[in-house]
This record gives C-alpha cells, structure tokens and sequence, in this order.
C-alpha cells in the first residue's frame, strides 16, 4: 500500500530539507528522504553540507585557527603559551559532536514540522495516478506518491581519471576531513575553494603543504586585486600552491602517494607525500534514481537540467541545489528549495543569481558578490572601484589581524554597487551587508552614508564605499 504525500523530496541535505519544511510550513504533506547514514547506521540528514561539508570544515579550521594562534599569536598579547600540542583524535571527536548536533537538529525540525522522513535510498519507478511514484530501499522499504517531487540528490567528489579515492591515501573532502595522524607531507591537487581550506587546516596543524593547480591564474573567478592578496598572505604562510602545473602519474603505495607533475616551466617534477586530497571540483549525484528509467533529462556533466524555475522536463518534477546548475553552494541549495516549494504552493518563488555571496574560509577569508573587475572590463561596462584597507581599521589592528581590504565595484554613472569583494578578517560576516545592499539595488553613496559602529570591520565597508568618489575619512 503506498503512502500519499502533496510533495516528496528526495535527498536532505540543505537543499532538500529547507524544501521539505518550507513547504510543509505552506500546509502541504510532505515527505523527505534522505540515506546518509552515521557511523552507528542511523540517518544522519544534513547531507554533504552537514556530513563532510560545511559544517565539519568550518569546525576544523576553527580547531585549527585556534592552534594556529596559540602557537604564533598569544605572544603578542603578552600570553606565554609553551610547548602547545593538539589532540588531533579530540579536534576530530569535537567536530563529529558538532556534525551529530546538525544531524539531530535538522531531525528535530523536520519532526517539528510534521514533515515525514524516510531513511533510504528513493528512486523513480514510474509516473502514477496524480503524481510520481517512488520507492524507499533502506531501513524500511516503503513506496511513496507525491502530487510533486523535488529532487536534491546532491553532488559527489571528482576523482582523478584512473585514481580512485581509497579515503586512506587518496582522499576526497571526506577522507580529508578525517585524517588521523598529521601528515608530514600532504599534497592537493585543485587550488579552488576545497583546495584552499583543507590545505590551510593541515598546513596549521604542522604539515608541509603543497597545492598543485592546472590552471595559471590562482582564484580565477575572484576579483585579480583580491586574489592576489590572498596569495600573498597563503604564500607568508608558507602554503606552497604551484600554479598551472599537468598532473602526471600518481602511485599509491603502503608507504603513501608520489604525484609526478610537469610545471609551469615545462620542468617534470615528483613529490612523495603522506597523503593526497584531490579537490578537483564535484559532480552532481544522481546514482540510484532511476533517471534514464522514467527519463528524468540530464545534461553532458550529469546535472539534472531545470529551467529558470527549477522544473524538470518531468511534469510536476522539480531539482534543487547541487544536483543542478549553478554554483554548488548550501545557501544556493536553500534558496531554490524554498523558491520552488513557494512555486507549489502557487506563490512567486524567487533566486537572485547576481547576489548569492561566495565566501572562502581560509586565514584570511575571502567574501564577494556581484561581478570582479574583470568581468565589468569583459561585460564593458563603466564603473568606479574604491578600496579601504584593514591596515587602517581600528577593529583590526585591536584585533591583531590587518591583512587584506574592502573593495567597492560601482556603475560610473548611476553609482549601483555592481561588486563587494572582501579578502580579510571576518569577511565571510560582512559580506551580509553587501548582500542586502545589492538585493535592494544600493548605491554606494548609500552605503557610504550609513552610521556604522565604531570600532568594528564594518567600518572598513564603509570607507570603501567612501573610497568610490575618494573621500576615504581614515585613510
Ligand atoms: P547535498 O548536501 O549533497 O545533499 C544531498 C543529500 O541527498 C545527501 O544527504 C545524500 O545522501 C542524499 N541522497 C542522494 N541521492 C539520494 C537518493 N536517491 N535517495 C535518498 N537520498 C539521497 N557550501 C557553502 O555554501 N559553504 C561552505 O562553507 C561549504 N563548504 C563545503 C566544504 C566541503 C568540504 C564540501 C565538499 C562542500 C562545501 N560546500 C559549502 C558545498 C555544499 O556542501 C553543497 O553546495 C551543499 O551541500 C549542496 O546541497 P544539496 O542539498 O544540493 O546536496
Ligand atoms: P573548485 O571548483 O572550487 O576548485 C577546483 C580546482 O581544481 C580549480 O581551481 C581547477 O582549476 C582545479 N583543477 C581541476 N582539475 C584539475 C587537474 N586535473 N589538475 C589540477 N588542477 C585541477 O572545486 P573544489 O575545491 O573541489 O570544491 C567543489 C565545490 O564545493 C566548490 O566549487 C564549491 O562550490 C563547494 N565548496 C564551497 C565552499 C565554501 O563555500 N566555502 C568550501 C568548499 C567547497
């Protein structure tokens, strides 16, 4: 006997579950399933974001940050801290405690919203009376109906062509988030935003760190001047990245992994390294649905193809999130997922793509939204650029943390902020006001005449937006 339901979601991770439970708010019945499982076999929803995503990354650059200060930073505070150790068994317990807080609490909202959860793998079997049918294969094996289904199935790690993960040497986000004993030697292949974390929480933690990356700009969809500061501050730090280099053989061994590569030079090089996390990007997930069997289409990288709103070629068959265009982000993820719920429920579900803000966790962190100066120079469009630099920041100096600046990307004749970008401490939090900005279609002049509170980085937001016309006040 199959259950009915107004909308099935199949996968729970941000995507999925912000779905479920903003369309259940809207009065429908809602299912979600999900199939991760935690180390005990239970569900563990949350999906890559909560698992071996978002979450436990930013918990291990916490742990890792914290070690970091300790060992270089107390001092100039007149804290003597000697002989500091970390338990890497505890950081990585700490982190676990913090995945199964996420896990527990998305279980808890879903029940608080009276969504149904289905712990499983769900997959098409066929169109049915007024809907879709769906079959659970898991703990318990159920059929489903939903009136409409949203797919938000995700996205996995790349692997290297014949370099499978064996998540002991060769590591995939969720290897590399797990690693057991400090390498000595640790090599990433992928100096994108993976590359650039993980690589930053094992080079604190005392390992050498090498980041191999094909192409030859580093950060190419950051703004240049952004960009460039972070290498500058990565390269002081002693995170060694190679750029435009050609992977060549890698042989993985008892005794760890050699990773042979030509550089930019032409030069054939070799390294020997404990360990390899290769952060070449991810593709969407659609293993186990039975797409081709229902013909849900699917692009050339496997991505589920949606329209503007997120429809499927299939009626009353919806995808969200990784599993489809655009950037593969959790807020991203999130904001489709209501879009589309409020869509079912007959309102006007809406996603701005020029001001979803992409933040980089490392030390410094790296925030932007809207368009680089780059692309405003390829779009040819005429605008105004004004910086401010942390080194002129009261907030940071009391902070001990002057690396980097805000930038202001706005139209030469309208004053519209076009582009925020951020390399510096705390930019992941102030990037928010770029956002709201953007959103309500600020100028910079607006920005520029808003009282921000003192001390604070915001400040530094605000002498940007000043710097447009040249009227920096601090600097
Ligand atoms: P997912 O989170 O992948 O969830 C999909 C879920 O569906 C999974 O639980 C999966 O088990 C389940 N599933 C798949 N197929 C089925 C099926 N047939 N039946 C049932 N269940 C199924 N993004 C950010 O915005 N900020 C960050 O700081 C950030 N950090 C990241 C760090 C790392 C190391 C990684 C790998 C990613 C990070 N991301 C970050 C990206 C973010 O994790 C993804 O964009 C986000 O998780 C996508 O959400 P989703 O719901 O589309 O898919
Ligand atoms: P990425 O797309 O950010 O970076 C991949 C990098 O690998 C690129 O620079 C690319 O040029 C390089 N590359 C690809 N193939 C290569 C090869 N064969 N040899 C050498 N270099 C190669 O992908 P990444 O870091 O794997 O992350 C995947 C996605 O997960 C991100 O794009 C992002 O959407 C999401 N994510 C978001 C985070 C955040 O928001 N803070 C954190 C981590 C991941």
């Amino acid at each position: 006997m199959s259950k009915q339901f107004d909308v099935v979601v199949i996968g729970g991770g941000p995507g999925g579950y912000i779905a479920a439970i903003r369309a259940a708010q809207l009065g429908m019945n809602v299912a979600c399933i999900d199939e991760w499982k935690n180390a005990k076999g239970g569900p563990a929803p949350g999906g890559t974001c909560t698992n071996v995503g978002c979450i436990p990354s930013k918990a291990l650059l916490q742990s890792s940050e914290h070690f970091d200060h300790a060992n270089h930073h107390f001092a100039d505070h007149g804290i003597s801290a000697k002989d500091v150790t970390i338990d890497i068994a505890k950081m990585l317990g700490r982190k676990d405690a913090v995945v199964k807080q996420n896990n527990d609490g998305i279980l808890y909202l879903l029940k608080k919203n009276k969504v149904s959860f289905f712990h499983g793998r769900g997959s098409f079997v066929k169109a049915a009376e007024g809907g879709h049918e769906i079959k659970v294969a898991g703990a318990a094996e159920e059929t489903l109906v939903g009136k409409q289904v949203i797919v938000a199935t995700g996205s996995n790690a790349r692997a290297l062509a014949g370099v499978p993960f064996d998540e002991k040497n060769v590591l995939s986000n969720d290897g590399a988030l797990r690693i057991e004993v400090v390498p000595k030697k640790l090599v990433l292949i992928g100096s994108g935003v993976i590359g650039l974390e993980m690589g930053s929480v094992w080079r604190r933690l005392g390992a050498e760190v090498t980041i191999l990356e094909g192409l030859p700009t580093f950060l190419g969809a950051v703004d240049e001047q952004i960009a460039k500061e972070a290498k500058k501050a990565f390269d002081k730090q002693g995170l060694k990245i190679e750029l435009g280099v050609k992977v060549g053989e890698i042989k993985n061994s008892a005794k760890g992994v050699s990773v042979a590569f030509t550089n930019a030079k032409g030069e054939a090089q070799a390294i020997e390294a404990d360990k390899l996390i290769v952060s070449i990007g991810r593709v969407p997930n659609t293993i186990g649905l039975n797409a081709e069997g229902v013909g849900l289409q699917l692009d050339e990288r496997g991505a589920i193809v949606v329209d503007a709103d997120c429809r499927t070629n299939l009626p009353g068959v919806w995808a969200v999130g990784d599993v489809v265009r655009g950037p593969m982000l959790a807020h991203k993820a999130e904001e489709e997922g209501v879009a589309v719920a409020e869509r079912i429920a007959g309102q006007h579900g809406h996603v701005n793509f020029n001001t979803i803000p992409w933040v980089i966790y490392t030390s410094p962190e790296i925030a932007w939204v809207g368009r680089t100066e780059q692309q405003l120079k390829a779009d040819g469009v005429k605008y105004k650029a004004g910086t401010f630099p942390f080194l002129a920041n009261g907030r940071a100096r009391a902070l001990g943390d002057t690396t980097g600046m805000v930038k202001f990307l706005a139209d030469a004749a309208s004053d519209e902020i076009l582009g925020v970008h951020i390399v510096g401490p705390m930019a992941s939090e102030l990037i928010a006001e770029a956002v709201v900005a953007m959103e309500f279609r600020a100028s910079s002049e607006d920005i520029a005449r808003i009282c921000h509170a003192h001390p604070s980085l915001s400040e530094a937001t605000k002498e940007a937006a000043l710097a447009v016309e040249k009227r920096t006040l601090n600097f």
